[in-house]
C-alpha cells in the first residue's frame, strides 16, 4: 500500500513559499475549504497515504465510570484499581459520570486577529494552524486555537466573545476534574491522594479547541501525525466524528466517540515523575471527509512558562532495584525541549533519560 507521492519531493524554497502563501492568509485550513478547494494542496501531503481502513482485530479501551468516587469508598478502591490498569497498561481511557455538563461544551469559533506564532510564556491567546508549520515536514490538516488558562488566567475581556463564558466555565470545571483525577492516579501509584497536585501537576492549564475542517481526499493528509503529549495529563473531549487511534501492541486502535464521555491520557511528564510506572501513548488524528471534526484538548502543564519547579522520579516511587530512570527538569526545559525537536516520531523523554 506504500506510494511514493512525488508531489512531497519538491525544493525546499518552494515548500517554503507555499508555507508563508499559507500562513499569511491568517485562515487555516479552514479557509482553504471554504475557498473551495477540492485537492489536498501539496504542504500537508503526506509521503505515502495513510490507511484510512480499520485494522482488526481491535482492542478495546477501557471506559472508567466515576460515580460515586467521593462518597463510595469501595467504589473508589474499585475506580483506581481501573485507573491504575488503564495508565500502566494504556496510558489512555474515557471517563463517564465526571461531573461535566457536556451542554455547556460547544465549538470554538476562530478569529484572525488572534492569528500568532509567537507560543513564548508571554503568549496567553493564540490561533493559528501548525504550531510547528515551518519546521514539520507535513503540514497538518488542522486549525487550533490555545489559551493559557492556569496559573495566570486571562481576563474576561481579552477573550474572544464567541467562547467567551463557555471558555471560563468550562476550564474551571475541567480543572476541578483535573484535581480529582491526580488524586485518583496518586492513589493508583500508591500514593497519598493529594501528592500529584501537591507537587504542583495541576498548576498549569492550557485549553486547545483543534478544527479539523473536513478534507476532500482524507488519506492524503494526516489531522495530527503521532506524537506523545508533553504534558502530566491531557482530558480531551471530541465530537462525534471519530479519528484519533491510539498506538498499542504495535497496532492503530480507535477511540470511538461515546457520547458525554472524555478520552484522559497520560503524558510525558507524568511519566517521567512516575518513572515509567504510567506510560504516555503515541496517538494520532486523521483526516476525514465527514467533518469538521471539532475536539478540545485540555493540557495540564505550565508549559513554556517560567517555574521555580522541579520535577524528576517520584522518591516513593524508587529504589534500589528500581533506580531513577530519568534526571530532574523543569517543565519549561522539557516544553523547550520538545517543541524544538519537532514531532520527528522520537520521544522528548529519551533525552532526559539517565
Ligand atoms: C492533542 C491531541 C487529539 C484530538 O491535542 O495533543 O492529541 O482528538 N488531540 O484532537
Ligand atoms: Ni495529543
Amino acid at each position: 500500500m506504500v506510494q511514493t507521492n512525488t508531489s512531497t519531493i519538491q525544493p525546499d524554497h518552494d515548500r517554503k513559499a507555499d508555507l508563508i502563501a499559507f500562513d499569511e492568509t491568517k485562515t487555516g485550513v479552514k479557509g482553504l475549504i471554504d475557498y473551495g478547494i477540492t485537492e489536498v494542496p501539496r504542504i500537508f501531503r503526506l509521503p505515502s497515504p495513510e490507511n484510512l481502513t480499520s485494522q482488526q482485530p481491535q482492542l478495546s479501551l477501557p471506559t472508567i465510570d466515576l460515580q460515586q468516587i467521593n462518597n463510595n469508598p469501595i467504589r473508589r478502591k474499585e475506580v483506581i484499581g481501573q485507573v491504575k490498569d488503564a495508565s500502566e497498561s494504556w496510558g489512555f481511557f474515557q471517563i463517564v459520570n465526571h461531573g461535566i455538563n457536556i451542554n455547556i461544551l460547544q465549538d470554538t469559533e476562530v478569529k484572525k486577529q488572534w492569528y500568532t506564532r509567537d507560543l513564548s510564556g508571554k503568549t496567553r491567546l493564540a490561533y493559528h494552524s501548525n504550531f510547528d508549520l515551518y519546521a514539520a515536514p507535513v503540514t497538518n490538516w488542522r486549525d487550533t486555537f490555545y489559551c493559557t488558562m492556569a496559573p495566570n488566567p486571562p481576563q474576561p475581556h481579552e477573550l474572544p466573545l464567541v467562547c467567551r463564558d463557555i471558555l471560563l466555565e468550562y476550564s474551571e470545571e475541567v480543572m476541578k476534574l483535573g484535581v480529582c483525577l491526580f488524586g485518583l492516579m496518586s492513589e493508583a501509584l500508591g500514593l497519598d491522594p493529594n501528592h500529584l497536585t501537591n507537587m504542583g501537576c495541576a498548576d498549569g492549564l492550557a485549553v486547545l479547541g483543534h478544527y479539523y475542517p473536513s478534507c476532500p481526499q482524507p488519506e492524503l493528509t494526516i489531522g495530527n501525525p503521532s506524537h506523545t503529549d508533553n504534558t502530566f495529563i491531557t482530558i480531551l473531549l471530541q465530537d462525534r466524528i471519530g479519528g484519533l487511534k491510539i498506538f498499542q501492541q504495535n497496532h492503530w486502535t480507535d477511540v470511538p466517540p461515546i457520547s458525554g464521555a472524555l478520552v484522559v491520557n497520560v503524558g510525558d511528564l507524568l511519566q517521567l515523575i512516575s518513572n515509567d510506572k504510567f506510560v504516555s501513548s503515541q496517538h494520532k488524528v486523521v483526516a476525514n471527509k465527514d467533518g469538521p471534526r471539532v475536539s478540545v484538548a485540555s493540557f495540564f502543564s505550565t508549559g513554556a512558562i517560567q517555574t521555580s519547579k522541579v520535577y524528576e522520579p517520584i522518591k516513593e516511587l524508587i529504589s534500589k532495584d528500581n533506580p531513577a530512570k530519568y534526571r530532574s527538569t523543569t517543565v519549561k526545559e522539557f516544553v523547550d525541549y520538545y517543541r524544538a525537536k519537532g514531532n520527528d516520531g522520537t520521544s522528548a523523554l529519551l533525552h532526559f533519560k539517565i
